[in-house]
């Protein structure tokens, strides 16, 4: 069983995460999707209700092949922990992005990750989205996007 792990911070999550989900899943048998908890940022409970949502949809479209967890503190810590991950999934728009994801993989490898991060690129239809700008429009416009 191949399984591999898909973490993010994922307020809230969009087309562009379910895109990486549906690539990761015709490589991989299962995908965690793992949401960071950060205890300083405010979460909106309307966020929380719709990645709740997301989750129990992903979970019957792909019979179950998506599981969910969240986690705070370290990537590294909760992949040592689940000793079944082969990898990690990560999605990438552009080429900032890969500069970013770039830092990430070598902070997490100096940090004792020992499987292979595995990238993405997200479709052309939503490289401009990020959760960022989702929430920035929310404000005025509650769209499920
Ligand atoms: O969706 P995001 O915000 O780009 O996801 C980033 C995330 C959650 C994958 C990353 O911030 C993370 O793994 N945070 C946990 C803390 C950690 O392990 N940091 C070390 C790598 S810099």
């Amino acid at each position: 069983m191949k399984i591999a792990i898909y973490p993010g911070s994922f307020l809230p999550i969009h087309l562009g995460h379910l895109d990486i989900i549906d690539k990761a899943l015709k490589v991989f048998d299962k995908v965690l999707i793992a949401q960071l908890i950060n205890p300083d940022k405010q979460i909106d409970v309307k966020y929380d209700k719709q990645f709740y949502q997301s989750m129990l949809d992903l979970r019957d479209k792909y019979n179950r092949r998506t599981t969910y967890t969240n986690f705070s503190g370290l990537l590294v810590d909760l992949i040592n922990k689940r000793k079944s991950i082969i990898a990690v999934i990560r999605g990438l728009r552009n080429g900032n992005d890969l500069q970013y994801e770039q830092n990430m993989q070598y902070w997490n490898e100096d940090l004792g990750l020992t499987v292979p991060i595995v990238y993405f690129v997200t479709d052309r239809r939503y490289a401009h989205y990020s959760s960022s700008s989702i929430r920035a429009i929310n404000k005025f416009k509650m769209e499920k996007l």
